[in-house]
């Protein structure tokens, strides 16, 4: 695997995306500015800057055009890439980008290191493209894979701060009811998840919630 002139060019592409997206977003709200956790999946941004989208809920993804065989679901706020087939625009034929761990076969995280979830998926059945490996600190081999698969477009937004802002105006009337709201960033994203395993009861969330709050609270923690 040549990887070196790769991680060079997507440094740079990287750079670049991120420098737009900066300007884009001066003059928007303080609380919905951070772009938060997508580092690592903007490689692939520079061709295809007009077709990312992001699930506003958690979003079943699928093997096939037809959506009969599930590979597993997408996370709130995960940032994919609808293929351009303008043959067949509404199939939603997508990829992502994200990083898997071995020995875990039903996640796949948007950083190497970090327990933030792109997608939960269903066990062994699922396929990917590798697209390079990291040995952490610790030992642990992550492996950056590409994702194909089909998505029901209607759940799908073209602004990670539409989810960004629903998910804000939940957790704001949810986790404020006890004490005062928390910060994100009093945590870091893999202490998150601990936490909301007891708040979410305290609240009384749905899982559909929880997976937003989750959601934003970890891309938007203590780095
Ligand atoms: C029914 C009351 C109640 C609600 C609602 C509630 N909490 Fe809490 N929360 C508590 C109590 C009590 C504590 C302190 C004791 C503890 O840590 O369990 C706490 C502590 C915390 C802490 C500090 C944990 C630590 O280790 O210092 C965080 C962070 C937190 N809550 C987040 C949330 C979030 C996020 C929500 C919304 C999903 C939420 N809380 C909703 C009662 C609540």
């Amino acid at each position: 695997m040549s990887f070196s002139p790769d991680l060079n060019r997507n440094k740079t592409r990287q750079l670049a995306w991120l420098l737009a997206r900066l300007l884009l977003l001066i003059g928007t709200q303080a609380a919905c500015a951070q772009p938060g956790g997508t580092a690592g999946q903007a490689t692939s941004g520079a061709q295809q800057p007009d077709q990312a989208r992001y699930a506003e809920q958690p979003t079943p993804i699928y093997a096939d055009a037809g959506h009969t065989q599930t590979l597993g679901m997408l996370t709130p706020g995960t940032k994919l890439y609808l293929e351009r087939n303008p043959n067949a625009p509404a199939q939603g034929a997508f990829f992502l980008d994200g990083w898997t761990q071995q020995g875990n076969d039903t996640a796949v995280f948007l950083q190497q290191g970090k327990r933030t979830l792109a997608a939960s998926m269903n066990g062994k059945s699922w396929r990917f493209q590798k697209l390079g490996e990291i040995k952490d600190d610790y030992d642990n081999l992550w492996t950056h894979i590409r994702l194909n698969g089909y998505v029901d477009t209607k759940t799908l937004t073209a602004s990670q701060d539409t989810v960004w802002h629903a998910a804000i105006t939940l957790y704001s009337a949810r986790c404020s009811a006890c004490h005062a709201l928390h910060k994100p960033t009093e945590f870091t994203a893999n202490q998150w998840p601990g936490i909301l395993e007891i708040m979410a009861k305290n609240a009384a969330l749905q899982p559909p919630e929880k997976a937003l709050i989750t959601q934003y609270l970890q891309t938007h923690a203590k780095p």
